[in-house]
């Protein structure tokens, strides 16, 4: 059922690689709710061409764009406002990626070039994102902004490896530029903590499926669905959420 959320609202969406993104579901449930964006993601990524398929079902624009690249992020700032004809309500940021558990290093045994990659893509970037949604000036008053996180930025899950550190970087430059940007524009700042879910990410995580069996076993109503975290992500990208940030 579709109650008409998003009517109006322009944004952009990282992170759609295939059917099982969590935001591709975002892409879907925004475009029904009423929403018209721009989708991004990786240069390497769209090689898989899959991202084809949802920019034809939603209606949209493909805009490439490596999210640790300032350059890449003005010009997907700048062109999205052009495409989508003003400024933006909303961003999701769904960008995850560590060569460290990748290649099965074990968090004793870093390499840690490969760390830095882990915090610049996954950690960082966020910043990125933010700082050039604000030198840009691309958003409207009481936009959205939001990233998704996972529970391993505040407690110990052994396998999740400098991917957890990442995730913490996440959530406190979620505070400290949900602050400054409330602050300049009335712009809101979030991130979401996800279950464990079957996408490319999260099964590059040794051992994921007893973790998933685990969290499912652990949550009372179970794990959240990529399309119930799409759902939240909606509600958030909305006016019923205008006073929520950080
Ligand atoms: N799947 C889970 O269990 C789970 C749980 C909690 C949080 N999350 C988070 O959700 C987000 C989305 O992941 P997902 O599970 O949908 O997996 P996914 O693999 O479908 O999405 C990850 C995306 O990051 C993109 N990406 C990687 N490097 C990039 C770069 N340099 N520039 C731009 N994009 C880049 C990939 O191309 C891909 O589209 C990630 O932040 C992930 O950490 C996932």
């Amino acid at each position: 059922m579709a109650y008409n959320l998003l009517k109006g609202k322009r944004g952009i969406i990282f992170g759609a690689l295939d059917d099982k993104s969590i935001a591709w579901h975002t892409a879907l449930k925004a475009r029904e709710e009423g929403a018209s964006f721009v989708l991004t993601n990786a240069p390497i990524a769209m090689r898989m061409g899959a991202i084809k398929e949802l920019a034809d079902e939603t209606g949209s624009e493909i805009i490439p764009a490596d999210a640790t690249s300032i350059e890449d992020l003005t010009n997907l700032f700048e062109k999205s406002m052009e495409i989508l004809g003003g400024k933006l309500d909303f961003v999701l940021h769904s960008i995850g990626m560590s060569p460290n558990v990748r290649k099965g290093k074990d968090y004793g045994d870093l390499n840690y070039d490969w760390f830095l990659k882990t915090l610049d893509v996954s950690g960082l970037s966020f910043h990125k994102v933010l700082q050039t949604a604000e030198k840009t000036e691309a958003m409207n008053e009481y936009g959205s902004i939001l990233a998704l996180s996972y529970i391993a930025a505040q407690r110990t899950f052994p396998d999740y490896g400098d991917m957890a550190q990442a995730k913490a970087v996440l959530e406190s430059i979620a505070r400290s530029y949900g602050y400054r940007f409330a602050k300049l524009n009335k712009v809101r700042v979030n991130t979401i903590s996800q279950s464990p879910t079957m996408t490319t990410a999260g099964t590059g995580v040794s051992g994921f499926d007893v973790f998933y069996d685990y969290a499912d076993k652990m949550s009372p109503l179970g794990n959240a669905s990529g399309e119930d975290c799409a759902n939240y992500i909606v509600m958030m990208f909305s006016d019923f959420t205008r006073m929520v940030t950080m």
